[in-house]
Order: structure tokens, then sequence, then C-alpha cells
């Protein structure tokens, strides 16, 4: 599509109605047009009141680009921290669930992000699930339409390690208050939350124990001020509750985990080598059917997830040595610090590389740490710590 230069006039249009980042939002749509009448139309729509991702098809979330159609939730900013939440939480090969996906952002970013996930996500809004189901096609997950829970497969009982709900939680009263983007713009099933704003959440913490393997985790975007009922509502379905705030992202998300056969209460990472262990007899680890795909492992998981945790991978058979992950994450530090100033064609873009650094820095797992820093890293570093650690000039293909 040809980009169409806006001019001033277009500027002025946008700030006239209120935009505050008018020079770039004209750029954007610049770019989304392919003809001057497109352009015209674009900020007819914007001034009209749409949000600016609405109006262009996409927003940018947690470094990918995702579809959004009119009246779909615009993925939030903040949401990014329910992802490196779930992220941090997440063992190898999860089963991952995003309930009230709208657009499936955040199950987009965990599969983009975790090495082989299964993943399912689901939504009661059939405008939400056709963008969903853009972001998260076939091969990388399955999205699902239905009333909460009610659509997801029952081979998933008891299954799943990760489930995320970024429900509606906006209180019914306080809609009117909301800026009109989203009043206007977004479904009214997105917001409304009910008379405290936590009736879908209290549902989903009803539903979430029979769905999550023992040490599995349900994470609930909430504010800070109903992070307590939020709380209270998981405690209630027999999770193991905590809080987690970012002041910087303005996130607040509430994490239950259903505890572990044996009485513990940590999260499944914590005992990653061994969690199929401490699968409780009346939960056992269900399969997907013949025929579903899931993308991952299955049937021999647990024998492959002690294999990779003591063996390392053949490429980099030092992948769980602290001071080879010490080199990756020192030859990422100073990468950042100089700028990011290396970029071929094909590498992340410097904010995808500072996302990676920060999911990497909040994963306990060394080799998923590791694994992340080394795709942020160009080929030329990845290159010479290559050939310091095994004193020889090592192929550009295996530095990959
Ligand atoms: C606040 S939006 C969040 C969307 C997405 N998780 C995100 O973070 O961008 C809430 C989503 O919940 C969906 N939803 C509301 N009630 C639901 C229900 N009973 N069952 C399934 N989805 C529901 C809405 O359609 C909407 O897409």
């Amino acid at each position: 599509m040809t980009a169409v230069p806006p001019s001033s006039a277009v500027v002025e249009r946008l700030r006239a109605a209120g935009c505050v980042f008018a020079e770039e939002e004209a750029e954007l749509l610049g770019t989304a047009a392919g003809t001057p009448a497109d352009l015209a139309a674009l900020v007819d729509r914007r001034v009209a009141g749409l949000p600016l991702e609405q109006v262009l098809g996409w927003a940018e979330f947690c470094g990918l680009r995702i579809v959004v159609e009119p009246g779909v939730f615009v993925p939030r900013r903040r949401t990014g921290f329910l992802v490196r939440q779930a992220a941090a939480l997440a063992p190898p090969h999860p089963v991952v669930v995003d309930l009230c996906c709208g657009t499936g952002a955040v199950g987009a970013v965990l599969a983009a992000t975790l090495a082989d996930v299964e993943l399912y996500a689901a939504d009661i809004d059939p405008a939400a699930v056709r963008c969903a189901r853009r972001n998260i096609p076939p091969g990388v997950g399955r999205v699902l339409e239905g009333d909460l829970d009610a659509p997801l497969p029952s081979f998933l009982l008891g299954r799943v390690d990760v489930l995320v709900a970024n429900a509606p939680y906006v209180p019914t009263d306080a809609i009117a208050t909301m800026p009109p983007e989203a009043r206007d713009h977004e479904a009214r099933v997105a917001l409304d939350g009910g008379a405290d704003g936590l009736d879908v959440q209290r549902r989903v913490a009803a539903a979430a124990p029979r769905w999550l393997a023992a040490g599995g985790s349900l994470l609930i975007e909430t504010s800070e001020r109903q992070a307590p009922a939020t709380a209270d509502a998981m405690t209630a379905a027999g999770l193991v509750t905590r809080v987690a705030r970012s002041a910087e992202l303005d996130g607040t998300v509430v994490i239950g985990t259903r505890p572990g056969r044996q009485g513990g209460d940590e999260p499944a990472v914590g005992r990653a080598a061994g969690r199929g262990a401490t699968r409780p007899a009346t939960s056992p680890r269900r399969m997907p059917p013949p025929g579903v795909p899931t993308g991952r492992r299955s049937a021999d998981k647990q024998h492959v997830t002690r294999q990779d945790l003591s063996q390392g991978s053949p490429r980099s058979p030092r992948w769980f040595d602290p001071a080879h992950q010490a080199d990756i994450s020192a030859a990422l530090d100073s990468h950042l610090a100089a700028g990011v100033p290396e970029r071929g064609p094909f590498s992340p873009r410097p904010e995808r590389v500072r996302e990676l650094a920060e999911l990497a820095a909040a994963s306990t797992l060394p080799a998923r740490a590791a694994l992340l820093r080394w795709g942020a890293l160009p080929a030329s570093v990845r290159s010479h710590l290559l050939t310091s650690w095994f004193g020889t000039a090592v192929r550009r293909s295996s530095a990959a």
C-alpha cells in the first residue's frame, strides 16, 4: 500500500479534534492510506472519535502488531504486566488459556515469547473472536467462541499451567465516566463488570480450579482498588493468592495458584523438573485426542522436560551454566547501553529487544532467559560470544 504524506492541514484537523500526538497520528494514518481519498476517510473516522487503533486496524502490543476491528477492545499498555507475570510463571512447554481474550493479544504475545506453547483463547464476542483468529492463527493456537470456559475442550481439565484473564472489570456506573473512545467505540460486553466490576472475574475464579494443573496459576488483571476483592474471589475458589503491581505500567494482577498434591503452593515454574510427579491421582494429565493440533510435544512431556533441564541443547551444551548466561546477559546489556546501533533487515526493533530483555529478566527459567537474550542479540555479537567460548571462528548459521 502506498504511503500518503500527510499535509499540515491533516495535522491541524487532528489537533483540533483533540489528538495530542497529532503529527505522529497523521504519519501513521498516512502510512495506512493508499490514496489521498483514503487518507481523508481515515482522518474523518479519527476526528469522529474512533480509537486510532480501530481506524488503523491494528494496535502495537508488547512488540507485536495486533489486528483490531471496530468495536473490539483495544489492548492496553498496562496489560503488558499481565503478560510478564504469566510468562514468568510458565513452565517449559506450557498449556496456556487466555479467557476473555478479545483480540487475543495476551495469548499471541505469550505464544511469541515462550517456547512450545499449547495455547487456547476464548471470547463471547464474535467480532473479538474474528480478530483473535487472525492474531492467533491455527498452528499458533486455537480460538474458541463462547461464554467464559464453556467452549474449552474437556481434555484440558486439570492440565492448564497458566490461565490468564483480562475480563471486563469496570463497574457499570463508571462506564459513563470513561473516555468516549472506549465508552462509545468498544463493545459494552468488553467493559461492563457489573455493579462492583467483579461479576465476570468471580465467575472466572470459580471456574478456574478444575482446569488448572496442580501448581498451575490463574492470573487476573484488575485495578489496584479492586485487587483485594479479586483476591478474595480467588481465595474462595481454593487458590493460594497474591497481588502483583507495576507502578511503571499502572498494572495490577492477582495471581492464584492451585496447590500441589504435596501441599506446596509454589508456582509450577519452581518445580518444573519434577512437576509431573506432583499431579494428584484424581487429576491425571490428560492429553489432547489424536488429531488435535497442539504444536508441541505431549506424551513424553515429563521425560523431555527433565532431559532439557539436565542436559541442555546439543547446539549449546552450556545453557545452564551461570557463567555462560552471565556472558549473554552482559553482551545484551552492553548492546542495549550502546543504543542498539546495529540493526539488520531482520533484526528485532529496539523496543522489541528491550521487551525481550524485560521478559527474560522476569523469567526464573535460566534456559528461557538465555534463549530470549540470545534471540535479542545481533548475529555479530552472538558470533563473537561463540568464538570466545569455543575458541574458533563459528560459521554464521550456527550463531543463530
Ligand atoms: C477488557 S476486554 C479484554 C480483552 C483482552 N483480554 C485484552 O486484554 O486486550 C474483555 C473481553 O472479555 C470478553 N467477555 C466479556 N464477558 C465474557 C464472557 N462471559 N465470556 C467470554 N468473554 C467475555 C469481551 O468480549 C472482551 O473481549
